[in-house]
């Protein structure tokens, strides 16, 4: 049944729908509510080698790797460890000094592509230590690694992946919690993102509850030909994956960057033709973000906000606004709308969802 489509559509629709029960399959017997940690048994590290890790390398391709830079983030942010991710196909090629005292991380969906896989063995050759966040159990980049953290989100069909983003996100939260409640984050920050994570699949049911409106906005946008997706620190992975849904399933062009780099060049591109998906988390960097909307505005562009804050009214062309999230989960959920507004567009645009050109589900080939 899981293979089926049912009333769906498409397969992309019903997995985007299927993700609050894979947030939940994510979640479930890994909050550690005595605690208030993560508990990752698959991780096979002991709270001794956790502490040893000075820096997480964060590595996949395509969806993989923006999930990856939202786990750098977390792990930053929660661990105060270093973090960056990579695509994994860069780092193979380049070859990378391998840190016996960094946790390497292999993400993957299929645990097929081979552009991941071989910077596992890469690793391993090297003496790297690397565990997989794999949603499919068996595959080879998960044998291959052997430790990890299995995302149990369900199969994936759609080549564009939704679910299985989400789920990296969580298990990424997940990973990035247990890192920090072995270091400096203190019980009662435990205590709030067990909570946090515990309230994720209401929350996403609550934006699918919004797609009505989302799809009305997307279908109006679909005319464009060029689109920017924005974000600053939190909110800059989930421009980029937000941009990569839109171009993989729409073809439209769609260029993300940072929100506080787009004075340096691209303000140069904006005009009432150009309009922004603008990814503004309520958080600290608000009033700068709320800033840029002004500067875009100035020069005609219209700005599609997609926040869980409260904007001034009539500051953005239109809002997408979700339910508030715990500060550091936002790129989770506002991950969420951006996959449903590049849905919806492409559907304005009469596209096959489930087979966009030139791409494939999983790439195991160079
Ligand atoms: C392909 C797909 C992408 C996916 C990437 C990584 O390029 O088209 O949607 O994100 O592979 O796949 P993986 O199975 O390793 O997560």
């Amino acid at each position: 049944a899981e293979y089926e489509l049912g009333d769906h559509p498409d397969f992309m629709r019903k997995e985007m729908r299927e993700q609050p029960d894979a947030v939940d399959r994510c979640l479930r017997g890994r909050l550690d509510r005595r605690f208030m940690s993560a508990r990752l048994d698959g991780v096979g590290l002991t709270a001794q080698e956790y502490q040893r890790i000075r820096r997480v390398k964060l590595l996949g391709c395509g969806s993989a790797y923006y999930a990856g830079q939202v786990g750098a983030g977390l792990v930053e942010e929660l661990a105060r460890i270093p973090a960056d991710a990579e695509p994994a196909s860069e780092f193979r090629y380049r070859n990378p000094v391998v840190d016996p005292d960094t946790l390497y991380v292999a993400i993957s969906q299929s645990g097929e592509t081979l552009d991941t896989l071989a910077a596992v063995q890469e690793l391993k050759r090297k003496g790297g230590h690397v565990i997989g966040v794999v949603n499919a159990v068996g595959s080879t980049i998960a044998r291959e690694c052997g430790s990890g953290i299995f995302l149990h989100a369900g199969p994936e069909v759609s080549v564009a992946a939704t679910k299985s983003f989400t789920a990296m996100t969580v298990a990424l939260a997940l990973l990035a919690l247990d890192l920090g409640r072995v270091r400096d984050l203190s019980i009662t920050e435990g205590r709030r993102l067990v909570a946090g994570l515990s309230e994720l699949p209401a929350q996403l049911t609550a934006i699918l509850g919004q797609e009505d409106g989302i799809a009305e906005i997307a279908a109006r946008y679909a005319k464009a030909e060029h689109m920017f997706f924005l974000g600053r620190v939190r909110g800059w992975p989930v421009a980029r994956e937000g941009a990569q849904k839109l171009k993989e399933i729409s073809y439209l062009h769609a260029e993300a960057y940072q929100a506080s780099e787009l004075k340096h060049g691209p303000l140069a591109l904006i005009n009432p033709g150009m309009p922004t998906v603008f990814v503004i988390p309520d958080d600290e960097l608000l009033a700068k973000n709320t800033a840029t909307v002004e500067e875009i505005k100035a020069r005609g562009g219209p700005v599609i906000a997609v926040t869980d804050a409260d904007l001034p009214a009539g500051l953005a062309t239109d809002v997408i606004r979700i339910p508030k999230a715990h500060d550091a989960l936002t790129p989770i959920t506002l991950s969420v709308p951006l996959q449903l507004f590049a849905y919806h567009l492409a559907k304005a645009l009469g596209r096959d969802i489930d087979r966009p050109r030139n791409l494939a589900k999983s790439v195991t080939v160079e």
